[in-house]
């Protein structure tokens, strides 16, 4: 992938190749390119570019506005190839069937989705609170021995997408799709239910942070809690929300310990994406220590 600009070299001149993305990103045979307006008369070019390189890519889109919204959707222009936004993307033996357009997914969290299924302990109950076309509820059906994984997204594409992933993959007897409110659904059906809470939004993981501790069995469990940070060259991104959180749960008077923590990935100039996997002790009060 990072030979776009190398194998663009000849074609392009110097202050186009200077602002040419560094990266796409690859969906099943569909590539997604942010080009930035000053090189949209280049497009074709790119997109031909990319497509010889990527022999096995079909159609090439341009993401012409930042993933934003409840459901977490950017718009995407059609810029070659086939004109459609559904693929199916292949990820550690699994099958995910997407609409780009209704839908998020991100090839980048691949591996987070890989570590996470790895830490599955045979006939746990886990719930996704924010699950998308279910690909971190799949992967652990597939990887792990859980009993049961609750797959919860406000979308209804998503869910009908996860829907289809679920049979796709063979896994209707482990995962269920639930369309909701992560909240809701916890509060009317899956409170002290869970061994694992996974809780993919950065956007509202916080917010939403009691609604993963009540959905845990009474005697607690873990929470893989996602976030967004800014860090200084002198802050570590890890510590600082390690820190906000701790500052909630002491609140709460909850016991808890951060058994680790790390960056899933650079969001922009010094932001952050970090991961920490909380385990959480429900039967010791912080009163009681
Ligand atoms: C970042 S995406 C999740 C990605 C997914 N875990 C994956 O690996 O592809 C966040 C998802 O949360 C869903 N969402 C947003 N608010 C929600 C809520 N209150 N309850 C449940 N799902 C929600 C969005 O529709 C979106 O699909």
């Amino acid at each position: 992938m990072s030979c776009l600009r190398e194998y663009l070299a000849r074609r392009l001149e110097d202050w186009e190749l200077r602002i040419l993305p560094g990266s796409y990103d690859i969906v099943g045979d569909i590539a997604i390119i942010r080009i930035p307006n000053a090189l949209r008369h280049r497009a074709e070019e790119i997109a031909k570019a990319i497509m010889e390189i990527n022999s096995h890519v079909r159609t090439v889109l341009n993401q012409v506005s930042p993933v934003s919204g409840s459901f977490r959707l950017r718009r995407l222009e059609w810029i070659m190839g086939d004109k459609r936004t559904v693929t199916i993307h292949r990820e550690y033996g699994c099958l995910f069937k997407v609409d780009l357009e209704k839908c998020y997914f991100s090839p980048r969290l691949s591996y987070e989705r890989y570590r996470v299924a790895e830490l599955v302990r045979p006939s746990e109950t886990v719930i996704n609170m924010f699950a998308g076309v279910g690909c971190f509820s799949i992967l652990i059906a597939k990887r792990s021995k859980a009993d049961k994984v609750y797959s919860i997204d406000l979308n209804p594409w998503a869910i009908k997408y996860a829907i289809e992933n679920i049979r796709l993959n063979r896994v209707e007897h482990v995962v269920e799709a639930i369309l909701g409110d992560a909240k809701t659904i916890i509060k009317e059906r899956l409170l002290e239910t869970a061994d694992r809470v996974l809780m993919p939004l950065p956007e509202k993981a916080y917010e939403y942070l009691d609604y993963a501790i009540d959905a845990l069995k009474p005697n607690g469990g873990m929470i893989h809690y996602y976030d967004f940070t800014h860090a200084g060259r002198n802050e570590d991104p890890i510590c600082k929300v390690k820190e906000k959180i701790s500052r909630k749960l002491n609140k709460f008077g909850i016991d808890f310990k951060v058994e680790f923590g790390r960056i899933v990935r650079t969001v922009g100039p010094r932001w952050f994406q970090v991961v920490l996997d909380v385990r959480v002790n429900k039967r010791i009060k912080r009163a009681d220590l």
